[in-house]
Formats: structure tokens, sequence, C-alpha cells
């Protein structure tokens, strides 16, 4: 099993680090994916911003006492959660109604990148799910307006097929399953652990950051689509992902297949990636989305 890196020794440096002698780190607060600074990552900038909004996310959710929620230990082992029979079978049976009432409104037209979007959200307020999304992000004001994630078959290759991170410091995605999710209809997949700093992790983080500040690099377009940030695995090669997650101690991703009324929700600074969806199927679920400043 992977351990965290972190120690009170490794708390006592970041806070070092981050006090008034070191005044060039004070620019890095931001959410932004990526800053480019080649002396600086050289100096390990970028895997800084990665542990240093890790630790902040964490203190801010055992100064909220989240940390003493029942699925805490979990979500910080594994990176997800996946909770079935998240609501009431009344109150999931009239959220179902209301979001397949708006797809029928819509008619059948598809956009192109193999996901249909609708205009309309749908509000949930759910004590226990907001519960869940405050421990994940820290924070105990949570969204609650979910917009219909509807995923449909498309023969065309997408980038959110290579297993990646959206972003080097945590950020979060949760989704309620409308309909039963299978490997056929495209599910998301999550690397188990691939949140957990390790040793392995940080060191993937830190080259990604290296060759990231060159786009001439011959490795440069198998980590990265276009403007470096969200770095893929291995992109497009299936035989370059499982041997850079093997060295990372890690597993294959796993699909979060599961029935109607699932909770899934990821931290996705893991690595994840979305299924692909086989002809005559759809994925249906609600989506929302967690990205605040972790500093
Ligand atoms: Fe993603």
């Amino acid at each position: 099993m992977n351990k965290s890196i972190f120690t009170e020794e490794h708390k006592k440096l970041i806070e070092s680090i981050t006090s008034e002698e070191m005044p060039e780190f004070r620019n890095v607060y931001n959410t932004n994916k990526f800053i480019s600074n080649p002396s600086m990552n050289k100096k390990g900038q970028h895997i800084f911003r990665s542990l240093y909004s890790e630790l902040c996310m964490d203190n801010k959710r055992k100064q909220l006492g989240l940390d003493k929620h029942p699925n805490y230990e979990e979500f910080m082992k594994n990176g997800y959660l996946a909770i079935e029979n998240i609501l009431s079978e009344e109150e999931f049976n009239n959220i179902s109604q209301r979001v397949k009432n708006i797809i029928k409104s819509r008619g059948s037209n598809k956009d192109n990148d193999g996901r249909i979007y609708y205009s309309t959200n749908i509000t949930i307020k759910n004590s226990r799910i907001s519960g869940i999304l405050a421990m994940c992000s820290g924070s105990k004001s949570v969204p609650s307006s979910y917009r219909i994630n509807h995923i449909v078959h498309d023969n065309r290759f997408d980038e959110q097929h290579n297993l990646h991170i959206d972003t080097c410091f945590p950020s979060f995605k949760a989704w309620i399953y409308i309909d039963d999710v299978t490997e056929d209809e495209g599910p998301f997949h999550f690397v188990k652990g691939s949140t957990v700093k390790t040793k392995e992790r940080l060191e993937y983080d830190y080259q990604c950051s290296l060759i990231s500040e060159n786009r001439s690099h011959p490795e440069y377009f198998d980590i990265n689509s276009g403007n470096p940030g969200s770095f893929r695995v291995h992109r497009n090669s299936e035989e370059g992902k499982l041997e850079k997650l093997k060295k990372m101690g890690l597993e294959k991703e796993i699909p979060m297949t599961f029935p109607k009324n699932t909770l899934v929700v990821a931290n996705v600074n893991g690595f994840h990636k979305r299924g692909v969806c086989k002809k005559d199927h759809s994925r249906l679920s609600l989506e929302i989305s967690v990205r605040g400043n972790p500093f």
C-alpha cells in the first residue's frame, strides 16, 4: 500500500517556504493549472503547488471538523467515493422524471463531441449529498445546481478518453446516476489511490512540469494535448500508460459501473478518463463540478 509522504517535518518545511523570506512563492497561489517558469519548476515549483494545495485543503477540512465524516478516510485513501441508493426512492424517481422530461422536450439532436447539452439545470438540496461534497472539497458552501450529463456514442476519439489529471491541485466532480451505468455506456474511470502524493507520483508530476517547459521535447505530446496542465499519463499508448502507472505503484483505471441512484465523487487531481460509449447506448447522469482556489 502506498503511503503519503506528508510528515510533520514536511508541513514545517512548507510553512517555512511560504514565509516572508521566500516572496517568489507568493505568486503561485492561484488556480492556473501550470505556471511556466523553467528555473522555478526545476527547483520544484509545480510539485510544491501540488503538495501545498493539498495540505491547505486538508487543513480546511480539519478546521471545519469535516475530517470526522464517516467517508473521510476512504476518500483520502482512494481519491473517490461511490455510494449507492444515495437518494430515497421517492426523491430519486421525482428527479429522474424531471431529467427525462427535459430530455424529451429537447428531442434527439446530438452535439458533436459525444455529449448533449441542455440549458436547464436540476437543483438538489439533500443534506447527505451536501455533507459528502463539503467533506471532499473542504468547504461547507457547496453548489446544488446540477448539469445534465448526457454522453452518447461518437465515432471520433476524444482527448477525454486518455487517462489524465485535470489540475495540479485538488478539485472535484460528482455525478448522480440517472440510469444504470455498465461498460457499454462509457463510464467514468478512475485509478484507485492516484491522489496519494507518494514519492513516485511526485516524480511523475515533476517530470511532467520539466517536459512541459519545452514544446520540442520528444515526450511533450505524450503528456500534453495542447497547453500544459491537465497532464495525460501517456497519450494514445496503452503500453506506455500501464508502464507509467506501474512505476507509480498504481493499478489500471477501474470503470465506475454502478446502478442508477449512485453518487460518484472523485478528486480529479487523480488519474481518470471517460470510457467509450458504445453504439445505441447513452449515459445519463447529473454532474457537478467544484474547483475553487485551495490555497
Ligand atoms: Fe478530466
